[in-house]
């Protein structure tokens, strides 16, 4: 479509500035001198404005994602009062770069997907984009390489310095009204439009950074080198500072946590920046790190921006800016160096596949991260560590759940945690969740009472589709807090009205110790329904403990199990359980002959928003908050940090 361009002197577009700072509607940021860099500041004159700046600091998206924002505000005197903060601050930012107008068109496909981002959207909105042409190249930009130093959309209106005037393209019914409001341009001529692209393809021949391997070829490149040395090679000399990723305005990733105020009475959930660089970004509560090793998280940075976001978006993101290269004092961050390296090996075949596409409805309801009211109403403990909480949802709406999804459990003040559902679905607003003490939150909820408030957020993730298990034998193998969805699962099943749908059930389940096995209750009454096998064991037992059962790994169960029951390419498997379980248990699954297809898991990985957003769930180029946590293990093989 061809685009409406006016002109305006630069006198006249200084005056523009100055009747926006003036008339105070808008926060008016604009682009300024800091030292003998620039940043992106609230403008007091359009004296300030630098718009022949070379690169910014930081990119703009910290008026859409700031480092630090409050989601929600709370009190911790009244038992559930949390209200959501939606900044709806009206902001121009003036002197954009088309790669960072770019960028932000990215992170738009990422956070206004179908569970749009209402703090994210809210400052879209609010904000009129005035970019403004590249004059001076950064040294290490490699914009033209990424096709990011021009941009024909993303903008309400963007400028073109073409000598004393400024050429200004309408990109949308507010720049055009925001022109019409505050200044007077005149059409512009043929002249005019042939002197916006000769100032544009002198400015592409400025690059002093060039990737010779086309955008488009990044992904199989490195697929290619996943198993290469360079990762290990160059983060050797890796900082683990994470400066790369803050800096980066395609990097979107973040961390939610309670801050407290001094008197104790309220505080504030915050979203912050987070790092992928950063060893604590997977860690979860059985103390793994799916990402322990530099050499791997170096290697997702660089994956996430050129073979799982295309997979997944189809763009690469990654916008040339070169911020990450200035950022990084050891110099191994640039991605133009590094796929400029890639590019001169014989590269090994490999022909692994680090994304999978799976259709996934967002079920969750509401805000994002703005929990429903519910209230505690029976409080059980199994041992000093776990124990089983029956919740209900305040509104009284069924939690409409499918075996295998989760919760988000708040605690104002202490923050938010991701729990399995251990009740089968129903149409009942009370369910339950079984809580191991780990750190912050669970130890919390450990101390709650019948009687007190919690935050609800879910049911998320895909769950199981028990209908494609109808008429098959089920085998479930779980250990430790896998019997929490396990339980649900299992308890739907064995519903009269659901039984007579599958063939014989075969449970496995393994606990540390004795004290640790879960669910008593429901495995002796799954022990007595016929053609149902039930087999338990432990892996240690203390002499003061009673036991007389089998002891060892969960795997010495397989044994047991009667071999007329399986029927293996008619057998549905599932497993759940702590990562190092897995690859014990399907290999014994496999052994009995069950197919990789017929293999269900429920992986565990460090979750925060949930849904797909905050990147800490993600695996590869899965996230498994939204795409998961069941996964059928023949797809899942496919990818390293699965089960690695
Ligand atoms: C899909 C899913 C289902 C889960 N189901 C259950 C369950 O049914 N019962 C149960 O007891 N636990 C379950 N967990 C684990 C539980 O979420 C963590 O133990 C809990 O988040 C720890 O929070 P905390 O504040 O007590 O610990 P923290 O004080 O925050 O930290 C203690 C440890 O837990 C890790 N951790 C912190 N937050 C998370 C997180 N959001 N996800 C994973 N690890 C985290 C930290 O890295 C640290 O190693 C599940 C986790 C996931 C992802
Ligand atoms: S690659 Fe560079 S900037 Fe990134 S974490 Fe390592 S040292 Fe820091
Ligand atoms: S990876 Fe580096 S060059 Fe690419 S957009 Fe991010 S900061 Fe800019
Ligand atoms: S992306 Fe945030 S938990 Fe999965």
């Amino acid at each position: 479509m061809k685009q409406i361009v006016k002109i305006i002197t630069k006198k006249d577009f200084s005056s523009f500035v100055n009747s926006l700072i003036n008339d105070k509607t808008y926060d008016v940021v604009g682009v300024v001198e800091k030292g003998k860099r620039y940043v992106f500041d609230t403008l007091s004159s359009a004296k300030e404005l630098q718009l022949d700046y070379d690169v910014t600091i930081l990119p703009p998206k910290k008026y859409f994602l700031p480092q630090t924002e409050s989601l929600l505000t709370f009190s911790l005197e009244k038992p559930f009062d949390g209200k959501e903060t939606l900044d709806d601050t009206p902001r121009i930012i003036i002197g954009v770069h088309p790669y960072d107008i770019i960028a932000l068109e990215q992170t738009d496909r990422h956070y206004l997907d179908q569970q749009q981002d209402n703090f994210y959207k809210k400052r879209r909105e609010n904000t009129i984009i005035i970019g403004v042409d590249i004059k001076n190249v950064s040294d290490q930009s490699f914009a033209a390489s990424m096709e990011t130093n021009v941009t024909d959309s993303g903008f309400d209106l963007l400028l073109t310095d073409i000598g004393i005037n400024y050429a200004v393209t309408i990109g949308s019914e507010k720049g055009t009204r925001l022109l019409e409001k505050y200044a007077t341009a005149e059409n512009a001529s043929n002249s005019d439009l042939k002197k916006i692209i000769t100032v544009r393809n002198a400015v592409a021949k400025k690059y002093k950074q060039k990737v010779n391997i086309d955008k488009k070829d990044w992904s199989s490149l490195l697929v290619a080198n996943y198993n290469h040395a360079i990762w290990e090679e160059h983060s050797d000399v890796c900082m683990e500072c994470s400066s790369c990723t803050m800096v980066c305005p395609t990097c979107f990733c973040y961390d939610v946590k309670d801050n407290v105020s001094l008197n104790l009475k309220e505080g504030t959930r915050v979203r912050t920046w987070d790092g992928c660089m950063l060893k604590e970004f997977t860690k979860v509560g059985s103390g793994e790190v799916f990402r322990e090793e530099v050499k791997e998280r170096y290697r997702h940075r660089f994956f996430r921006k050129g073979n799982y976001l295309p997979e997944r978006y189809g763009f690469v993101a990654c916008v040339g800016c070169g911020r990450c290269g200035s950022a990084c004092l050891p110099d191994i961050a640039d991605p133009c160096n590094l796929i400029n390296e890639l590019g001169h090996f014989n590269s090994e075949e490999n022909t692994g596949k680090y994304f999978i596409k799976e259709e996934t409805e967002v079920l969750e309801r509401g805000i994002i991260h703005v929990p429903r009211s519910a209230t505690i109403k029976k409080i059980i403990p199994f041992n000093e560590i776990d124990t089983l909480f029956e919740i209900e949802l305040d509104d009284k709406k069924p939690l409409g759940h499918k075996p295998g999804q989760f919760v988000e459990v708040s605690i104002f003040g202490y923050g938010e945690a991701p729990f399995g559902i251990s009740t089968p679905p129903g149409n009942s607003p009370v369910f339950e969740i079984m809580v191991r003490q780990v750190g912050n939150v669970t130890k919390r909820l450990c101390l709650l009472q019948p009687g007190d408030k919690v935050g609800i957020r879910g049911p998320l993730g895909n769950g199981f589709d028990v209908k494609t298990f109808e008429g098959k034998t089920l085998l479930f193998t779980s250990g430790g807090t896998g019997m929490v969805p396990m339980r649900s699962l299992i308890n739907h099943i064995l519903d009269p009205k659901q039984r007579p749908k599958f063939k014989d059930i075969i449970i496995l389940y393994g606990a540390k110790r004795p004290k640790e096995i879960t669910f008593m209750n429901d495995v002796d009454r799954w022990k007595k329904v016929s053609n149902v096998q039930c087999e338990l064991t432990v892996d240690r037992c203390e002499p003061s403990e009673c036991w007389d059962g089998c002891t060892g790994l969960i795997t010495t169960l397989f044994p047991k199990i009667k071999a007329d029951k399986i029927d293996s390419k008619n057998t549905i498997a599932v497993v759940i359980g702590p990562p190092v379980m897995y690859k014990f248990v399907i290999k014994c699954l496999q052994t009995l002959g069950v197919p990789d297809n017929n293999i269900y898991v429920s992986l565990e990985r460090r979750m925060k928003c949930g849904v797909g957003k905050c990147g800490h769930c993600q695996m590869n180029g899965v996230y498994v908050c939204k795409e998961g946590p069941v996964f059928n293990y023949g797809k899942l093989k496919q990818l390293p940090e699965a089960f690695e």
